[in-house]
């Protein structure tokens, strides 16, 4: 299938889609994304990524140079145009072209750059049998240096020494902790707990991003009538978990059966795994908006 890309504004084929060397994204990771999925022709959560992806900016002085309403038209063009019915979204954007880092001498001209692509994040049978996930040793930045709330080109660096060293004792994901040794996400999904049927996720005040799939799964448990609380965990909490799961636009929602060799509950995917997953499923087939 042949895809266009939207680079500022224009539909250009991948071939045509050049970025200035001097990008301040690529040269200091200076710029902020998103990831967003659509569904069964219907983009998920359309308005609140584009929100984030507006908040990630003005924390980081970012002027994004179109309205959240142009960008949202630009986002559904892609869509259109590449005829997807199911795909991942990326949005990045970064501070403008320039060499050195003072953003005063560079052209704060935004590049703004709009895909589509295919994207499965775990093997299927991981969906079906659930993740061994190991404790990392990359701490999540404090949000003193770098708030992890903030969907920033360089704070994946981080994520991807994390997930690194999960690929290397052939793990299926990198569990982060903050600073202070509290558990924080993912190295790209956020995690939940269930213990004695209510769910527990760790705060924003953990060090995580505020996973919009997070806010999805927490709102669907809410509706199912299982109890869910924002708690700061330790390893300890999550060893001794009846249930886990990890969830993320990218992800979805994917059961995570051990930690660190322990296994979570029974070892297997739990039956509030199971129903969430359901629920997720059916919320992502039905809503989003159509292009
Ligand atoms: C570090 C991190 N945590 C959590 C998430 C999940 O967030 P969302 O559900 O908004 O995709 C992501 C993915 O965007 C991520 O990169």
């Amino acid at each position: 299938m042949r895809r266009f890309v939207n680079l500022n504004g224009q539909m250009v084929s991948p071939a045509e889609a050049k970025i200035d060397l001097y990008d301040h994204g690529f040269l200091y990771g200076d710029g902020v994304f998103e990831g967003i999925r659509v569904y069964n022709g219907r983009i998920f959560k359309l308005q609140e990524h584009v929100d984030r992806l507006y908040h990630s900016a003005r924390a980081l002085m970012i002027g994004i140079p179109i309205s959240k309403e142009e960008m949202t038209e630009r986002i559904k063009l892609v869509v259109r145009e590449n005829g997807e019915t199911n795909c991942y979204i990326r949005v990045t954007v970064s501070r403008g072209i320039g060499l050195g880092l003072d953003p005063k001498h560079i052209r704060l001209e935004p590049t703004i750059a709009i895909s589509t692509a295919d994207l499965a994040l775990y093997p299927p049978e991981m969906y079906e049998n659930g993740l061994h996930v190991v404790t990392v040793s990359t701490r999540i930045p404090p949000a003193q240096c770098l708030d992890p709330r903030i969907k920033s080109l360089g704070r994946y660096i981080n994520n991807i020494l994390a997930k690194m060293e999960a690929n290397r004792v052939g793990a299926g994901e990198g569990l982060m902790l903050n600073v202070e040794g509290y558990v924080a996400e993912a190295t790209g999904d956020n995690l939940f707990i269930v213990k004695d049927g209510v769910l527990h996720t760790p705060p924003p005040s953990a060090g995580i991003l505020a996973g919009i799939t997070r806010a999805t799964v927490m709102m669907l448990a809410e509706k199912m009538g299982i109890p869910v609380r924002e708690t700061m965990m330790t390893l300890y909490d999550v060893y001794t978990a009846d249930e886990a799961f990890l969830t993320g636009t990218a992800a979805e929602v994917v059961p995570m059966v051990t930690l660190d060799e322990r296994p979570i509950g029974a070892g297997k995917p739990g039956d509030v795994t199971h129903r969430i997953i359901a629920a997720f499923r059916e919320h992502t087939q039905s809503s989003g908006t159509p292009v």
